[in-house]
């Protein structure tokens, strides 16, 4: 090679290294990427930004090589003859083989030493069970004893999810975490993340398991240790939100119908414009207070309601399939808390 040739590859390099280095630690890449809330988001993150800073070099070398050629060795007006006989280049095909060979190499080391560090167990996690059904999500928090269909969590606590399918799989995925995990039924995955953010964040169903696959959605609310322990000590009925005081007296803060219509996740499934859900996996139950009372014969429409709710099987809509609606309503629901939301939907 022409020495003039090799300062310019020389000084090429240079400039593309520097270009790869300045993507992966300078640009902003959030306009990209969902809320970064937990301390597995900042390292995937990283990992990511790293993983771009190579391909932005990669594509530009690739595509630099290809216009150059094209350029370089186009066929000049009049030049009829054909191209010189080429028989392969040893030392070329060694290079091109070697330096993705490395890249590779480099980007898996990285990629488990991050993983490696995500999934290091902490000392005394919050233990939260995530129980995937279809169409709903459960978290169970077992030493407080409380069942929420919107997962909350203390900021800066690290959480062991143990997640579970009560039928088939799902995927229990929360962008801002950078968390995608199987639930698969027959089986208990652990999975460790801590929160850092303050905020509410979408969990969603990552893995098509039904006609009510896209209605699987609720969400994280990230909140402050003091309204996490308020929210607890509510008995995880309340949606406590950041800034409230939190309920302060047991009775004073009783759920209305429509909070209770959201926590137990109804609102996933079901349209109701009062609580201000559109779901569309099940009726829309609008007016119910009047058309529930004509649909069963001798059942007034809380009697139907009520109905619904603790035996979905017995009387399906029209137009909807059967065994959609979870059946395990009525061990989920306090009875309390049942009267309550039959009576807010009778009168509807
Ligand atoms: Cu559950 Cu998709």
């Amino acid at each position: 090679m022409k020495e003039r040739t090799i300062f310019t590859v020389i000084v090429l390099s240079l400039v593309l290294i520097a270009l790869g280095y300045l993507v992966a630690t300078q640009v902003d890449f959030s306009w990209l990427l969902p809320a970064e809330a937990s301390t597995r988001a900042v390292q995937v993150d990283r990992l990511f930004r790293a993983m771009m800073g190579i391909a932005v070099v990669i594509f530009l070398v690739v595509e630099g090589a290809l216009l150059y050629a094209v350029l370089r060795f186009r066929r000049k007006p009049g030049d009829e003859r054909e191209g010189a006989p080429i028989h392969g280049n040893n030392t070329l095909e060694i290079v091109w083989t070697l330096i993705p060979a490395v890249i590779v190499a480099v980007i898996g080391i990285y990629s488990y030493r991050v993983l490696a560090d995500v999934e290091k167990k902490p000392e005394n996690p919050l233990v939260v069970r995530v129980i995937a059904q279809q169409f709903v999500w459960t978290f169970e928090y077992p030493e407080a004893g409380i069942t929420s269909n919107v997962l909350h969590l203390p900021v800066g606590q690290p959480v062991q999810f143990q997640i579970e399918s009560r039928d088939v799989i799902h995927s229990f995925w929360v962008p801002a975490f950078r968390v995608k995990h199987d639930a698969t039924p027959g089986q208990i995955d652990e999975l460790i993340i801590t929160p850092t953010e303050i905020g509410t964040f979408p969990v969603r169903c990552a893995e098509l398991c039904g006609a009510g696959h896209a209605a699987m959605i609720t969400e994280v609310e990230v909140e402050s240790v003091e309204n996490f322990q308020a929210w607890i000590d509510s008995g995880g009925v309340l949606p406590v939100s950041e800034g409230s005081s939190g309920p302060t007296e047991a009775g004073n803060n009783a759920p209305d119908g429509a909070q209770l219509f959201i926590a137990f996740g109804c609102g996933a499934c079901h349209t109701l414009s009062d609580a201000g859900t559109a779901g569309i996996v099940g009726p829309a139950l609008d007016g119910i207070g009047t058309w529930g009372a004509e649909r069963v014969e001798g059942q007034d429409a809380a009697a139907y309601i009520r109905n619904s709710i603790i035996e979905p099987n017995a009387f399906i809509e029209s137009g909807y399939p059967p065994n959609v609606m979870p059946q395990d309503f009525a061990s989920r629901i306090p009875s309390e808390q049942l009267d309550a939301l039959v009576s807010y939907l009778a009168s509807r």
